[in-house]
């Protein structure tokens, strides 16, 4: 009885099979739109190609101002082949958004499309013509397997993006032995973060189709003078679409479009929601980076030791870091737990130096550095790309620096103030940083891009622009809020307290203990004797945590 059962299924599963190899279908699409500057497009739509099959499409062109066409096919997540007339090796392209040139003279090349995988596809068609004015994009490259290929690569690691677009063919320039003829302008479009759908992908490539669409919905990425190629920072499982447009420098309005392409900077594929951090030790941070961040916003100041052993790690352990990846390449397990480890006795040192010296101002001068750091990584999202100046890491890093001086100066001015605002933003920075990974945000990026610049080689040529949707407002939001209140409850708290503590065990001769109760740069409350509440300060200074 099984057998039989069996060998009917084995047929079925033959019979599906040959189904699916004979599925050869035949379209045949009338090119006759009226073309404007804007929208080149002569037509678009889905087309469904079952498991393993072949689609061939005809075209037949009744629009006598068109000498050549872009013929594009754009898949979600899966590769297909797309070839002319025969499929061999140099007439045929591999990828997710590919694309092949076609001149309507004599006849319009027979396209076929081969979905190789095994599930059915959706997949966008879009058939774009051009003028004989207009550039051909692609049509001078070198690097790619087909001769004429108008369509975009991407790559990605875990720093960057690359975008490269072969050069496009002027009309003027016959032999391509010229590269000024023509210049390729990119553009940049976000997908939601965290959002894999096919159906937001679709929207999205049609969005940057056209040029009225481009110039409408893309972002324009400058050029760090590396030629055809663009280099961007990768935001793993953040969609982005990349296009390139082609534009005749002896007629401007000469122009054509390569076909747009994407990434995700990650592989939804094998990777499920690109989660980047899923190794044990980097969950276990970020779910310690939640508490401690909300400890140091609200308690930070109080728990003044405590504060000063964190403070000590979160600098040891990010120039640790930094220093290491720049020195050797460890796999990022790792590399966190040596920047741990030595973010430890950083901690333990800086502790130890309050404990002994207590000099509130220096002690508070490491809190200030860094939210100067913090503000100078701020204002280096925020630089739009291409400043030639700064792509020299002498003047980045002076800049940044100086930046980051000035504003622990700023702060350190007023002590006691400044250490409980640096505790409300740092505390409430590590809040968000840690939400904005369960969240899917961006604004942890901040802090890794310019970590990226200091240790990714090659780095200084890649433009940021950070995405800035919904949910990363919802997070600066937060941000802003949990260091205010952060703030104020602590300023709240230390009413009528003295301002800092007095060191445990100073051995600094000659000090007063009652200086830490009285004298702090611009405090005009009413001094308090550090004598007069003796139970009170030590109570809230012997807390367990670190004890
Ligand atoms: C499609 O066209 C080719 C050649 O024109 C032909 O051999 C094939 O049988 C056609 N397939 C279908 C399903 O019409
Ligand atoms: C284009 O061709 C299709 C099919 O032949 C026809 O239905 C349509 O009316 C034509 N459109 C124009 C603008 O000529
Ligand atoms: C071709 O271009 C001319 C002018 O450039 C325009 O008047 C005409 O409508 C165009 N023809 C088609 C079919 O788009
Ligand atoms: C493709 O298949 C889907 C269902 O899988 C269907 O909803 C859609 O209408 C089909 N599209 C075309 C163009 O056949
Ligand atoms: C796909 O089709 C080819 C022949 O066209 C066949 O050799 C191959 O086994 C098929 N693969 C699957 C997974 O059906
Ligand atoms: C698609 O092709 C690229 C390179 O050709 C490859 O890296 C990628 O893994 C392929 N994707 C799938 C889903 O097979
Ligand atoms: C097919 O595409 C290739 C590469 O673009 C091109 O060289 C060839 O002329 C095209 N046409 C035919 C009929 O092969
Ligand atoms: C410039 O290009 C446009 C669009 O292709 C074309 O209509 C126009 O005639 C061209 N001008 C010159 C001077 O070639």
């Amino acid at each position: 009885m099984s057998v039989i059962k069996c060998l009917y299924y084995v047929l079925i599963v033959l019979f599906l099979n040959s189904l699916n190899t004979t599925n050869a279908e035949n379209i045949t699409i009338v090119l006759n739109n009226t073309l404007t500057w804007g929208n080149k497009e002569l037509y678009s739509d889905f087309v469904n190609v079952t498991a393993n099959s072949t689609l061939q499409v005809d075209c037949i062109n009744k629009n006598t101002n068109v000498s050549y066409i872009i013929f594009q096919v754009h898949s979600h997540l899966y590769n297909i082949t797309l070839y002319n007339t025969t499929n061999v090796q140099g007439s045929s392209v591999y990828g997710t958004n590919v694309g092949l040139y076609s001149s309507v003279l004599p006849a319009i090349d027979t396209f076929f499309i081969w979905n190789q995988n095994e599930i059915d596809l959706i997949l966008y068609i879009s058939i774009h013509g051009y003028g004989l004015n207009d550039p051909i994009p692609g049509g001078c490259n070198m690097e790619f397997p087909v001769p004429i290929s108008p369509y975009l690569r991407t790559q990605y690691n875990k720093d960057y993006i690359l975008v490269d677009a072969p050069s496009p063919k002027d009309k003027m320039d016959v032999k391509c032995n010229s590269i000024d003829e023509v210049v390729l302008v990119f553009y940049k479009m976000n997908l939601p973060e965290r959002s894999f759908d096919a159906d937001v992908y679709f929207d999205g490539i049609m969005k940057m189709m056209t040029i009225d669409n481009i110039q409408e919905n893309g972002e324009f990425i400058p050029d760090n003078g590396l030629h055809n190629r663009r280099m961007l920072s990768a935001y793993p499982g953040v969609g982005s679409i990349y296009v390139a447009v082609a534009i005749s420098v002896a007629n401007s309005s000469a122009y054509s479009v390569y076909a747009p392409t994407y990434t995700y900077a990650c592989s939804p594929i094998e990777d499920g929601d690109c989660d980047v951090y899923d190794d044990a030790l980097s969950q276990i941070i970020l779910a310690s980076l939640l508490f401690l961040g909300l400890f140091v916003c609200y308690y930070g100041h109080r728990f003044f030791k405590t504060e000063m052993f964190l403070i000590g790690l979160t600098s040891g352990g990010i120039v640790t870091y930094v220093i290491i990846s720049i020195m050797a390449d460890l796999d990022r397990p790792a590399l966190l737990g040596a920047s741990i480890l030595s973010g430890i006795c950083f901690g333990a040192i800086w502790l130890l130096f309050w404990w002994f010296y207590g000099i509130p101002l220096l002690a508070v001068f490491l809190s200030t550095l860094n939210v100067g750091f913090l503000f100078s990584a701020i204002i280096y999202n925020g630089l739009p790309g291409g400043l030639i100046a700064l792509q020299s890491d002498v003047n980045f890093w002076s800049l940044f620096i100086f930046i980051m001086l000035t504003t622990s100066l700023l702060l350190v001015s007023m002590t006691l103030l400044s250490n409980i605002l640096c505790c409300a933003i740092l505390g409430a920075y590590a809040v968000v940083y840690s939400m904005d990974y369960y969240m899917g945000s961006s604004v942890r990026y901040i802090i890794i891009n310019s970590v990226r610049r200091a240790t990714v080689p090659k780095f200084n040529r890649a433009v940021l622009s950070p995405p800035f949707e919904w949910k990363d407002s919802l997070m600066c939001l937060l941000w802003v809020g949990l260091a205010m209140s952060g703030f104020l409850l602590q300023h709240f708290q230390n009413y009528g307290r003295p301002p800092f503590p007095p060191p445990p065990r100073s051995v600094r001769p000659g000090v007063p203990r009652s200086f830490y109760g009285t004298t702090v740069l611009g405090s005009g409350r009413q001094p308090r004797v550090v004598s007069r509440h003796p139970r009170s300060t030590v109570a809230s200074e012997r807390s367990p945590l670190l004890a």
